[in-house]
């Protein structure tokens, strides 16, 4: 669609998709609202409130039943990433840079995510990761590469964390997840993602760094929130402490289906209105 050279700011951000740039110049300003989403439905609805979609690793865990994000392949990020850039209009999309196709170089991190940008067309990608990640972060970002950081608990360190565990419960911890945050920011990401740190920690970090930090288990103080869509619609048969269930859609799919279960067995669905009749043959003209 053109747009008028004339038209105010706010005129023009209500025709196109949000940017990293947009999400960076909320720092500071109204809060960021974030959601997980895998698919084109869910992200079709998500569009009409959220700032920022992220395609999640979590979606190993929540779609095929995986005990952690570590077998999550970049082919499955790629298909699912496509899927909810197509139902989605307005936020923007973050997709997940999976475990073992980012660390090994800078190069292969330009490589994986410049993939990941072509083939769904999202407008961003996040990897978790602290200082160990800057001199990437930084490379990536002067190459055109907008990308959202991820510290404190990072799930793909699953098996070297010992489990998925909070961060920084003790203030003698709190130094190198400071200095996480602060090296990911200063390297170029746009924004980062606190996941399960202790709230005043996260608090602190938000105070100290230049661009939105999206908290997770993090602090209300944060200048943004993400949850995973399906535990906060209690879909997920568990949830960790730090997730609100805004509602119970697992009881409501339950009796759902029991109440179909028992209409197909008695006969009782398809109704008349769910099935065709025969056409009536045309009169002669
Ligand atoms: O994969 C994911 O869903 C995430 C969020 C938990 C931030 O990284």
């Amino acid at each position: 669609m053109l747009i008028p050279a004339n038209q105010n700011p706010r005129e023009q951000l209500a025709h196109r998709r949000l940017a990293a740039p947009d999400i960076r110049a909320r720092k500071g300003t109204t809060p960021i609202v974030m959601l997980t989403s895998y698919h084109a439905h869910t992200a079709r609805i998500l569009d009409q409130h959220c700032d920022a979609i992220l395609v999640g690793d979590s979606l190993g865990m929540v779609m095929h039943g995986l005990e952690t994000t570590v077998p999550v392949t970049l082919d499955m990020m790629i298909l699912q990433g496509h899927a909810v850039m197509r139902g989605s209009k307005h936020a923007l999309v973050v997709v997940d840079l999976p475990f073992g196709t980012y660390e090994v170089s800078k190069e292969q991190a330009f490589t994986t995510a410049a993939r990941v940008l072509k083939e769904t067309g999202c407008g961003a990608v996040k990897l978790e990761g602290g200082q160990r990640m800057a001199e990437t972060i930084r490379f990536l970002a002067e190459r055109g590469v907008p990308v959202m950081a991820h510290v404190g608990l990072t799930p793909q360190s699953v098996n070297a964390l010992g489990g998925f565990r909070a961060q920084g419960r003790d203030p003698a911890d709190w130094a190198p997840i400071a200095a996480d945050a602060r090296a990911v920011t200063e390297a170029g990401a746009f924004a980062v993602v606190l996941e399960a740190i202790a709230e005043p920690l996260a608090a602190q970090i938000t105070r100290e760094v230049a661009v939105p930090t999206i908290g997770i288990g993090a602090s209300p103080a944060c200048d943004g929130q993400v949850l995973v869509l399906e535990d906060m619609l209690g879909l997920s048969p568990w949830t960790p402490k730090f997730v609100k269930r805004y509602t119970s859609l697992g009881p409501a799919i339950a009796t759902a289906v029991a109440s179909y279960a028992a209409e197909v067995k008695s006969r009782r669905f398809p109704g008349p209105e769910h099935v065709y009749a025969v056409r009536k043959p045309e009169a002669p003209s």
